[in-house]
């Protein structure tokens, strides 16, 4: 009788978690998959020790792979931060507060804009939603992402005068666990100002998940999405021959369904180097328009930097044809809080509000032909707002 109630009660508390499955199907499914044997393709020990911290003001707790992916299925938020259990903050004089300045290169960013198109990023979105998942410990994932090496190979390519290719690097942040953080960097033209005013980066986190790691997971939504839409704000500013004044970079996380794992290592790294950032600003999920509702920017002001937050405001109204709204994810729910964690100053735009989002993510369903409100035109908004930020902020040397 208790435990008929204690179930039940779990079933009710379990329904209100955002994207959970009702605790029944997932204990008998995940039952199957996580007691038995880790399928062929994927490198997971379940029994490993991980160290999860499940909020700010909870003490960090040893559970097991099996227990972590348990918990997130349940839907329940956290960090892992068993390779980053303390962190060398970034040093408070890089961090420290600059004014933004009003937005002011309208005359640059609209000519930009202007060439972004839908095509790169549904052939690209189709491609990178093609892998079986893109799960941050299996085959696939490590493959998705060396296709997305080759894809920003080719476009560099295929876009940048040869003058601007010898600005460009692609590098392969390494992880432990096989797929691997992939950092695109566009020198600028002034080492002063890179020091000065710091390296302006955009992100996006390239893996993918299911609430079962083992099945299938497209991740068109989360976040193919984000990761074609600032492609395509890169093979924009390649096509204008846009050389920044200061270095701007761009990441694909892996592991952030992980509990934020590749831009833990990344962000912690970069504070350890003392290495000077701009700001950061995150893309996670993008594509997402609900039927009935209106197309909108969403704005995160939670684990966000508020100045940065009002900037973006600034920047959607200035180069975007839809307004924006303010939303909360209620944690820190993607690559920008590892930013925010070691001092950086980061911020995070998203399809809508949390509430008219994608409610697909984590699932086989979370697919490009889903729906019509999976809207490509949605995504291209993402990218304008990509082109104004990196242009406003890193400046354009001409
Ligand atoms: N894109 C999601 C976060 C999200 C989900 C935003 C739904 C808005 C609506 C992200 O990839 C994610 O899944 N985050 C994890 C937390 C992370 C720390 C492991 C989550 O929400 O469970
Ligand atoms: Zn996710």
């Amino acid at each position: 009788m208790l435990s008929a109630i204690a179930s039940l009660l779990c079933v009710t508390l379990l329904g209100l978690q955002a994207g959970a499955l009702p605790v029944d199907d997932f204990s008998v499914t995940s039952q199957k998959f996580l007691s038995g044997e880790v399928p062929a393709g994927f490198s997971i020990n379940l029994d490993e020790e991980r160290l999860v911290q499940f909020s700010e003001d909870e003490t960090p707790v040893w559970m097991t792979e099996r227990e972590k992916i348990r918990a997130k299925a349940l839907g329940r938020k956290f960090f892992d931060i068993t390779d980053t259990p303390t962190f060398m903050p970034a040093p408070a004089s890089l961090a420290a507060l600059k004014a933004y300045p009003k937005v002011n290169k309208q005359g640059l960013v609209k000519p930009v804009i202007a060439n972004l198109t839908v095509d790169g990023m549904i052939t690209n979105l189709q491609k990178f939603t093609s892998f079986r998942t893109r799960y941050y410990r299996s085959e696939t994932g490590k493959q998705s992402q060396q296709w997305l090496v080759q894809r920003i190979g080719e476009i560099t390519e295929q876009y940048a005068s040869t003058d601007l290719a010898d600005l460009i690097t692609i590098t392969e942040f390494t992880h432990p666990w096989g797929q691997n953080s992939v950092i695109l960097r566009i020198k600028g033209a002034s080492e002063e100002a890179t020091a000065q005013n710091g390296t302006v980066l955009i992100g996006a986190h390239q893996d993918s998940a299911n609430m079962i790691p083992f099945l299938p997971a497209p991740g068109a939504d989360d976040d193919g999405s984000g990761s074609v839409t600032i492609l395509e704000a890169y093979r924009g500013l390649l096509a204008s021959n846009y050389t920044p004044v200061q270095d701007v970079e761009f990441h694909w996380y892996s592991a952030e369904e992980g509990g934020l794992l590749g831009s833990q290592a990344v962000a912690s790294t970069y504070a350890q180097r003392g290495i000077n950032i701009h700001s950061m600003i995150q893309l996670d999920m993008t594509a997402w328009v609900k039927k009935g509702t209106r197309e909108e920017i969403g704005i995160v002001t939670d684990y966000v930097d508020a100045d940065l937050t009002q900037f973006i405001r600034t920047l959607v109204d200035a180069y975007c044809s839809i307004p924006s709204v303010d939303t909360q994810c209620g944690y820190a729910c993607s690559d920008h809080a590892s930013w925010s964690k070691v001092g950086y100053r980061s911020a995070f735009a998203i399809e809508s509000t949390f509430e008219n989002s994608d409610k697909n993510v984590h699932s086989t369903n979370d697919r490009l032909d889903i729906s019509p409100e999976f809207d490509f035109n949605h995504m291209l908004e993402f990218s304008k707002l990509t082109v104004g930020y990196i242009v406003e902020t890193a400046g354009w040397a001409k």
